[in-house]
């Protein structure tokens, strides 16, 4: 067998980890979700889902892909041969992922291109739908393919591909600016945020605790689904990227200091947001409610309006855009990198340059549908199926595999014999019984929430056909590929 490819530091394999974390999922939809959900309260379930299932759950996919020195899927696949399949779902999971998340790059890549004039003008919310996605009346009316998005999504996606071609040599070097440089271009638009008038209305809006959103479990449900993503925990990425460590390296505390960089980072993202929101409303006397959008409308509606408002608005635009461009970039390669490790791990005669190309050609190919008339209805329905079921499910099976069929303890051992931090028993117990309920109980509340009220009131065909689906078919061939798996 080959000798492996190996980060070359220690300190970019936690850059490339940051990286991957750090995201479009910190700066619009902790913000959003913050601001909606009960205030600087959210902090309470948001921090206590991130130590009970985060940081243990980001714990155990570093040390199976160090310990198993290869992708997701065989990593499970070498507990017992049946559970790779556990492995694949995860990274058919990403792979939905990055069909939709490299749409979103490229609307950056355009809007970028857009700043240098303020292109939108003073209706932004008309130059969004109707300009740049020529967003049709329904999920049913799916009208053409916008040409500028497919032509932006082939330049987000050829940039990916250089960035992921030569494995994680090329990722280690790409990561060295992609990673600091949109915390770069946060602390400025923190520091341009917070000195503005009216800033401070924004922050309180931000911070001021609603204790009583905490009786409501969809408050919880948010707050567990959101550390799934910004961790870009169960899509078989850390465990890819910790499968090119040595065995013997530290994981706890690469681990922590991964989790707290990536809060960190959410909660400033979320005082620039707010700061930026307060002007807004101060300077167009709207209330900070109607002005506190999630996602797109946030990053391509709001902000270019509050930007505009903006002495040297240029200047700030073309930062922010390109800070979601590189913010989203290494988050949008991590994904391919881990579905490139799996299919390198099976064929390990084939080229990682060409490995890397099938896995950017079929990710652009699946994602040309969200570049459609109809795109960003399709686009959003995918993605709440996937981050409420998709990732909690493949979250949900690892924990158990680890817990129930490799042995939380004996994984625990290994940690404690390579890490610096030595962790307790108490993360055995949380890997074996506390996530596992825990997730299969707010899996439970998401399911009878969106049986009650279809999500975002689309029509059940677009639900069924673009969220459950999905998730069917991701399900379907993660089964069959594990009922034709050999037993080792
Ligand atoms: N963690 C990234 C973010 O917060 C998103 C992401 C999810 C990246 C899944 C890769 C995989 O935006």
């Amino acid at each position: 067998m080959k000798d492996r490819q190996r980060w070359s530091s220690k300190m970019i394999f936690i850059f490339a980890a940051v990286g991957s974390a750090v995201g479009l999922g910190n700066v619009w939809r902790f913000p959003y979700l913050a601001g909606k959900y009960g205030g600087g309260a959210f902090l309470i379930p948001y921090v206590l889902m991130l130590a009970i299932i985060g940081v243990p759950l980001l714990i155990m996919e570093f040390a199976i892909g160090q310990k198993m020195q290869v992708g997701a899927v065989n990593s499970f696949g070498k507990i017992r041969g049946k559970l790779s399949g556990i492995g694949l779902g995860a990274v058919l999971c990403g792979f939905v992922v990055v069909s939709y998340y490299a749409v979103v790059m490229a609307w950056s890549l355009l809007y970028t291109f857009y700043s240098f004039s303020l292109k939108w003008g003073v209706d932004t919310k008309d130059f969004f739908f109707n300009k740049v996605l020529h967003l049709s009346s329904g999920p049913a009316d799916i009208g053409f393919i916008s040409p500028q998005i497919i032509l932006a999504l082939v330049i987000a996606w050829v940039l990916v591909y250089f960035s992921v071609w030569k494995g994680v040599k090329s990722v280690g070097k790409v990561v060295l600016i992609t990673m600091p440089l949109p915390i770069i271009l946060l602390v400025v638009l923190l520091i341009r945020g917070i000195t503005l008038p009216g800033a401070m209305d924004g922050i309180i809006f931000y911070l001021k605790p609603n204790f009583k959103a905490l009786l409501d479990l969809e408050v919880w449900s948010a707050a567990m689904s959101q550390i799934f993503f910004t961790l870009s925990l169960a899509f078989g990425i850390m465990i890819a990227y910790a499968s090119y460590q040595h065995e013997k390296s530290d994981i706890a505390k690469s681990a922590i200091i991964t989790s707290l960089m990536n809060s960190g980072i959410s909660i400033l993202a979320g005082f620039a947001v707010f700061s930026t929101l307060g002007y807004m409303a101060t300077k167009s006397a709207t209330p900070i409610s109607e002005l506190a959008a999630s996602g797109p409308s946030l990053a391509f509606i709001v902000f270019p309006k509050a930007l505009s408002l903006i002495p040297f608005a240029p200047v700030f635009a073309v930062l922010f855009f390109i800070m979601l461009v590189t913010l989203a970039i290494d988050s949008a390669f991590s994904l391919v990198e881990a579905a490139a490790t799996v299919i390198h791990d099976k064929y390990p005669d084939l080229r990682k340059e060409d490995i890397s190309l099938y896995v950017c050609v079929i990710g652009f190919s699946c994602g040309i549908i969200f570049a459609s008339f109809a795109g960003l209805y399709y686009l959003d329905i995918t993605d709440h199926f996937i981050t409420n079921y998709g990732l909690v499910i493949a979250g949900l099976l690892e924990a158990i595999a680890i817990g129930w069929f490799y042995g939380a303890e004996k994984l625990r051992k290994y940690i404690n014999s390579v890490s610096d931090v030595k962790i307790g028993k108490w993360w055995s117990i949380l890997i074996k019984f506390v996530i596992p309920v825990l997730l299969i109980a707010l899996l439970i509340n998401s399911f009878i929430q969106d049986i009650r009220t279809p999500y975002e009131g689309y029509p059940q065909w677009a639900i069924f056909c673009f969220g459950w689906l999905v998730l069917i078919v991701v399900a379907l061939l993660s089964y069959l590929f594990a009922h034709f798996s050999k037993e080792h």
